[in-house]
């Protein structure tokens, strides 16, 4: 066993012990959520990126980043470098970014090119993953040429779909499919034409904290009239409800009387909208760490990308529909939304990066919850206890 196996081991143990109190099962008000040494440990971070990250379906990337046949990008997933590229029969997909050879890195930034070239002894690969050639293999000009056992040298693919603009990807292979983890929202969504959306702008965001604390903020409501004073001015918490969840699924949304101009306001909406979605937001996490929120006129895309136990990136990515994308005519509407993104943002950060702050102290492991607005974080922390430990709660 290695040094670091143990030290993982070792957290997941501590770890589980310390959720083994009934906090994850008694009602919220006598519940609690995880425990600090989820938010501040690096091995518990190493231990996550293992399981979390490689056990589920994970974003990986947008579809329109790779819009041309041998367009790739490179990424990193569960700390494993990755690739993603669209091949010649116009499918995205994904695989370790690694040379089958002496295991450099293939690709290094976004580029096209209609073959994977490894630099170190220029072993290449086909889009869809195969070993084309190896120069010299045999001795000098004496090239590979019949191939043998080349199914050995093969790039190693990786589960990866594509839904709408955004590729998930499943590196150990065991997740349930796809389609199953989003069927729990599908109703709510049909409603909506996707194929109207378009990508106009990404937001990015350093933030001091772990990125659990990032997405437990996204989907809980209740901070809303405290943090957000002129979110709430327009939607006040009695127009606001619990957030539920379904497995993987975690839910939230509201109805509004009216709304502020940064949502359903001077954008063209969604074609053939029914009423009960005129006035109506919803927001949804899929576990672990890819959020979106749908508007009558809008999809925002919300990423926390783990790089360290207390540092977290942020992508947020906007959608509008149709010419609300683009159009001049809607130029000061969209940068309205930008700028309201950006406002709300920061409004978060500052919470956020308290609350990593205050799971350094002992006076803290879990948390007192609302009974209310808080079963959503013994959820998410039920997922993140089924897969660190591998088995079903
Ligand atoms: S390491 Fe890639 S060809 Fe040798
Ligand atoms: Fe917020």
């Amino acid at each position: 066993m290695t040094r670091l196996a143990a030290a993982q081991q070792q957290v997941r143990k501590d770890f589980l012990q310390q959720v083994q109190d009934g906090r994850l099962e008694k009602p919220a008000a006598e519940g609690s959520a995880l425990p600090n040494l989820a938010y501040t440990c690096p091995d518990f971070f190493r231990l996550e990126q293992q399981t979390v990250f490689r056990d589920n379906w994970v974003f990986a990337g947008f579809v329109h980043r790779l819009p041309a046949t041998g367009d790739m990008q490179p990424v990193e997933i569960a700390g494993q470098p990755v690739v993603l590229v669209r091949t010649g029969d116009d499918s995205i997909r994904a695989f370790h970014n690694v040379c089958r050879h002496r295991g450099a890195r293939l690709v290094n930034e976004c580029r096209n090119s209609g073959k994977f070239v490894c630099p170190n002894h220029s072993w290449s690969y086909s889009l869809d993953g195969r070993l084309l050639a190896r120069p010299h293999f045999h001795g000098g000009e004496k090239h590979d040429v019949n191939r043998v056992e080349c199914h050995r040298a093969d790039l190693v693919e990786i589960r990866c779909v594509s839904w709408h603009d955004w590729i998930f990807v499943n590196i150990g292979g065991g997740a349930d499919d796809f389609a199953s983890c989003v069927e729990p929202i599908s109703g709510q969504l049909e409603a909506y034409d996707f194929t109207t959306l378009r990508f106009t702008e990404a937001l990015e965001f350093e933030i001091e904290a772990n990125w659990k604390l990032a997405i437990e903020n996204f989907i809980e409501p209740y901070h809303v009239f405290s943090c957000h004073p002129w979110l709430n001015s327009f939607v006040g918490m009695d127009e606001r409800v619990a957030p539920t969840f379904d497995d993987k699924v975690l839910s939230c949304g509201y109805e509004f009387q009216t709304t502020d101009p940064a949502r359903a306001g001077a954008l063209p909406w969604f074609p053939d909208l029914p009423p009960e979605k005129q006035n109506r937001g919803d927001w949804f996490v899929l576990f672990p760490n890819f959020a979106f929120e749908i508007f009558p006129d809008q999809v925002d895309v919300f990423i926390a990308w783990p790089e360290a136990p207390d540092r977290c990136r942020e992508t947020i990515a906007l959608y509008f529909v149709g010419e609300g994308a683009t159009d001049e005519k809607y130029a000061t509407a969209r940068q309205h939304v930008i700028q309201n993104w950006i406002n709300l943002n920061h409004e978060d950060i500052g919470v956020i990066e308290r609350m990593q702050s205050g799971r350094n102290s002992e006076g803290f492991d879990g948390g007192v919850l609302s009974p209310y607005w808080d079963p959503v974080l013994q959820q998410f922390a039920r997922l993140m206890t089924e897969s660190v430990s591998g088995e079903t709660l």
